[in-house]
Formats: structure tokens, sequence, C-alpha cells
């Protein structure tokens, strides 16, 4: 299905456009180039020292790859190249907020029966977003700068789309697509009337479930109101129905049982540890008797090479993700249990890319058994997305 443009979308101008074509192709070079270097430094000179024990741990790896310069090297590049994204995108939303917020107002006047948006000025941001510049992002995802501001969302869309090598697809959304393909495939009676998308941002993997499920009351929360504001815009503008809401997925304000499925892509491990059972405790609640939870999330520790988890890693010692490294250790069937899910229905899936593969393929790929390895959830070309959750019991 073609999707209406987006009428957020930027307007950059020459120079702009020109300094993020040179900033995506120095990163395309960190991400290949030197990512390849560096494997090859650790085979050659450190892997040697380090298996003549046993097999090394990711954070063995990285103690002794910290000090190399293949390693310092790459990270600085990398987190340079992360900032530069942000400056860039950022001169171009400053100049261009008068028109997002002219849009977006006439997109909600408009469309004003069209889905919703629920912002609670009450509401208290947590301090793992509003303490952190989160992924190195200045001023997280919450901050506002005027009145009915969407600053925010423009930025985190737009430093996605320049970020992502056109891997999410032209509307960011292959991750959404890609998992509710998947979940209509494999659950062909499953007719859901209610789905919620926690910490959403933008919304982009918000989207692709009303069009799966055109039926169904599709939602999304979100702490931050800069990105809902932009959610809800982005949303009108490509007409789709989406109830967007300012809500913390700690404490959901929805009555018992009243989501068939709960999704959530890229957002437990932005979440402290300490908090992801409430989350998930919170999707049990709302769930009704056979309802399902996924979530997409990086792949866990101990389901990847030593190699591919130190890499993958990296974010949580330089890109200002403090919550990555402990989300990654925990034992996922185990916190699904917890929550109060049935051991026996817990599952875990690694769903190819719609967009890379296009329908054909994908379908063919999926009757592959698929394993999770280390390009599974990273930006590579076999990008894939690995998932996990648990129905709840009738
Ligand atoms: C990495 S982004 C999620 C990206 C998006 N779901 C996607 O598919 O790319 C994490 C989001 O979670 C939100 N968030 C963090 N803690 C939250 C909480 N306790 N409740 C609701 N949203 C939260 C942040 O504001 C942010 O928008």
């Amino acid at each position: 299905m073609k999707t209406a443009r987006n009428a957020l979308a930027p307007r950059y101008e020459l120079d702009e456009r020109a300094r993020l074509s040179f900033v995506r192709d120095l990163r395309r070079y960190v991400l290949d180039e030197l990512a390849r270097g560096l494997r090859g430094d650790y085979h050659a000179h450190v892997e040697p020292k380090l298996a003549s024990r046993r097999t090394p741990t990711p954070q063995a790896i990285h103690g002794a790859m910290r000090s190399r310069d293949s390693f310092r090297f790459y990270s600085a590049l990398r987190t340079t190249s992360q900032d530069m994204l942000y400056q860039y995108n950022r001169a171009a939303i400053e100049r261009d907020r008068e028109r997002l917020r002219v849009t977006a107002a006439r997109l909600d006047a408009r469309h004003r029966h069209t889905g919703s948006l629920r912002l609670r000025s009450d509401l208290i941001v947590p301090r793992s977003v509003s303490a952190i510049d989160i992924h190195l992002m200045p001023g997280s995802y919450h901050t506002e700068y005027e009145k009915d501001d969407l600053t925010m969302g423009a930025v985190y869309e737009n430093r996605l789309a320049s970020s992502t090598f056109g891997l999410f697809g032209p509307n960011l959304d292959d991750i959404g697509r890609s998992i509710a393909t998947f979940v209509s495939m494999r659950n062909p009676l499953l007719r859901p009337r209610a789905i919620l998308d926690l910490g959403c941002t933008v919304g982009h993997n918000t989207g692709p479930w009303k069009e799966v499920y055109p039926q169904a009351e599709v939602y999304g929360i979100d702490v931050a109101a800069p990105c809902l504001r932009y959610a809800r815009a982005r949303a009108l503008s490509q007409r789709r129905a989406i109830h967007f809401a300012q809500m913390d997925a700690r404490k959901l304000d929805f009555p018992d049982a009243s989501f068939d499925i709960v999704f959530s892509s890229m957002f437990l491990h932005e979440v402290p540890a300490r908090d992801i059972p409430k989350v998930l405790g919170e999707a049990h609640r709302i769930l009704r008797p056979g309802g399902l939870m996924l979530h997409m999330e990086l792949p866990p520790q101990n389901q990847l090479s030593p190699w591919d988890s130190f890499y993958l890693d990296w974010d949580g010692h330089f890109n200002n993700e403090p919550f990555y490294r402990g989300f990654r250790a925990m034992n996922l069937r185990r916190i699904v249990v917890a929550a109060g899910f049935n051991e026996s229905n817990y599952e875990q899936h690694v769903v190819p890319s719609l967009h890379a593969l296009g329908p054909g393929a994908w379908r063919a790929a999926l009757r592959s058994h698929r394993t999770v390895d280390g390009e599974t959830g990273r930006l590579a070309t076999g990008v894939r997305w690995f998932c996990f959750g648990a129905s709840k019991s009738q």
C-alpha cells in the first residue's frame, strides 16, 4: 500500500542537503569500513590473547578493545557524526518551526474527528527521559521550546531518516510493518479491536498496525508531548486515524482487559531495569485473555556471539544509553513470566524486513527458521527484527 506523503517532511536548503549527504557517507564509512577494521584488529591482535583463557565475554572484549586505536578512532568518529546529524537537522527544523506548528494546527482543524490527541500537562516525565540527552539527542524527547511545540518530534524523525540509510523504508515504518504483517499471517483468525503501541515517539511504527488491521482502534502512548503532537500531525497528513495519548507506560490510564495487542519497538532498552516489570505488568493487565504482547528489541546478550554483543553494546558506553546493557542482560522469558504470563505462552521471533526483501521474498524467508545473529536488530544489509512476548492465557 502506498503511504501518503508526510506534510511535515523537512525543507532542507542546498547547503544543508550537502552537509547531510556528507555526514551520511561518513557514517556509512564508520559503520561499514571502520567496523570491519575493528573486527580485523580484534581477530588479529586481541582475540588470541583473550581466547587463551576461555570464551571471552562481551565485557572482556570491551575491556581489551577500549584502549586500541582502532576502537578509539571508530568511537570518536561515530559520536562526532551522530552529533553532526543532530546539529544539521536541528538548523533546518529551527528555521521551519512556525510552518510545522501551522501545518499541525491546520491538519488538526481539518480532521478533528480522525483519531485523537490527549496531552496531560500534569504528567511527570520520568527522569530516565528528562535527565538524559538520550542517544546524544540535545533536549531528549520531551523538551518544549514554545507553546504547541513539535521540535523534538521533528528532530527525532529527521535524525532517524538521515542516519538509517533507507533501511527502515521511505516512511521509516519497516519495523511496525514487518511485525504487524507477521502477526496477521501467524494468527489468521485474530480480529483485534484495540491495539496499543508503547513509547511510540512519532508514531512511525504505530501507523502500520492501522493499515494491517483497519477495523481496530489503534493507540500510541508516550511521555513526550512534542513527539506526540508531531505524531498526530504526521498520522493525519497520511490519512491515518490513530489515538495518541501522553501516558506513562509504567502506569497506564486504560482499563483492565481493554486491548488485543500490546506492541512496542525499540522502547524497552530505554527503560530502567527496575521499571521493566511495571511496564510488562501493565501490558498484562490491559490485555484481554487471548491477547498478544510483543516487543521488538535488541537481541539479548545471551543469544548473540560475544563479539556481536560487544559490538551492539557500543551504544551503552558511548551513545548516552544508560539502560541499554541492563536490558540486554535480562532473561526475557523470566521477566515475561514474572509479569503474569504463562511460561508456555512465551514466544520470540526473528522477523525479516519487508522493506528489504519485498513481499514475495519476505514470505519465502518466513518459511525458513531464523535465529538471532550479528545482523539482527542492527543496521546491516541483512536487517531483521527480533521480538519477544507472550499471549495472555484465556
Ligand atoms: C527509542 S524511542 C521509541 C522509538 C519508537 N517506538 C520506534 O519504533 O522507533 C523511546 C520512546 O519511549 C518514550 N518513553 C520513555 N519512557 C517512557 C515511559 N515510561 N512511558 C512512556 N513512554 C516512555 C520516550 O519518550 C521515547 O519517545
